[in-house]
């Protein structure tokens, strides 16, 4: 007996090797990035920009960079970005992200949460409150806000997606990460239980390796990283542009992807 679920005349089509593969997917989707305007942030919104979708985009502090990328974006895409100013840790902030989405027009179809911490702190220095620290600002805020947009978008009948920003020290132990990167491992656990309990919204977490902008430009540029090139573990930094590829995988309206994280660091997390 054949399934219920199956569909001859979509069969038919591959067959015939009629594919579906729309473009510009996400061209007038109301979506929302918080800690847009960083390092990694502002190429994802540029690129999402330049698909046409309409941008919700957050910042806790830097108004002037914000401001900014509003301009060039504006100049570049005639698109007016719609700021949200506060740390996302705040309720009426995490508030603001669905007020400025029915402020656009709305239903928000989608949201990309890049904020976060490096929690640079020396061994002897690490205490209670430096792990607490590190823990609001990568696990607790971003999760927080994941949980309100994700509820919200549960709700609306097209549903939606989230994409979290972890990072490689989630994924493999790198030495002195701790207070970054345990944090950074809850928030991609946590991504794959809400992947579970949502039906109608995928969640999935991106994990960058070292990236020449954002936070890690201070340390890429030192040379930190650069024994992993010296040794042909990767042939080259990763770029703020290969970040934002892959969060728009996954934000694709027709992705089939949810509850996974893509580790984006050339294969160095592989090869080390
Ligand atoms: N850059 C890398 O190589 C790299 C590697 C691995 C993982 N990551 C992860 O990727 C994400 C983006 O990193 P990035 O390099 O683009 O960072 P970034 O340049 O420091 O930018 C961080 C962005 O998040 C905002 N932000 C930070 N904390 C916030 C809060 N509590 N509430 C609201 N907004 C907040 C910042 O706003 P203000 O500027 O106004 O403070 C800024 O827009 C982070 O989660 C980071 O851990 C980055």
């Amino acid at each position: 007996m054949a399934s219920p679920y199956w569909d001859e005349k979509q069969a038919e089509r591959y067959r015939a090797f009629r594919f579906e593969l729309a473009e510009r997917t996400l061209a007038g989707r109301v979506l929302a990035v918080a800690g847009g305007s960083g390092g990694l942030g502002a190429a994802t919104v540029w690129l999402l920009a330049r698909e046409g979708a309409r941008l919700v985009v957050g910042y806790r502090a830097n108004r002037a960079r914000a401001e900014a990328l509003r301009r060039a974006v504006a100049e570049q895409f005639g698109q007016t970005l719609s700021l949200v100013e506060g740390d996302i840790s705040l309720p009426a902030v995490r508030r603001a992200f669905l007020d400025a989405a029915v402020a656009l027009g709305g239903p928000l179809a989608a949201a990309v949460i890049l904020a976060g911490e490096p929690a640079r702190v020396k061994w002897e220095a690490l205490d209670a409150a430096a792990l607490e620290s590190s823990l609001r600002a990568n696990y607790v805020a971003p999760i927080l806000l994941a949980k309100e947009l994700g509820s919200a978008m549960e709700q609306s009948s097209a549903g939606g997606s989230i994409v979290l920003l972890a990072s490689m020290q989630a994924v493999a132990a790198f030495e002195s990460s701790l207070n970054y990167a345990a944090p950074k491992a809850a928030l991609a656990q946590a991504a794959r239980i809400l992947a579970r309990q949502w039906k109608r919204v995928r969640v999935n977490v991106v994990a960058p390796g070292a990236t020449v902008a954002g936070m890690a430009e201070p340390s890429v540029s030192a040379g930190k990283y650069d024994p992993h090139i010296a040794s042909g573990a990767i042939a080259r930094f990763g770029r703020p542009e290969d970040i934002a590829r892959a969060v728009r995988f996954f934000l694709e309206p027709d992705n089939y992807t949810t509850g996974q994280v893509l580790v984006v660091d050339g294969g160095l997390t592989l090869r080390r």
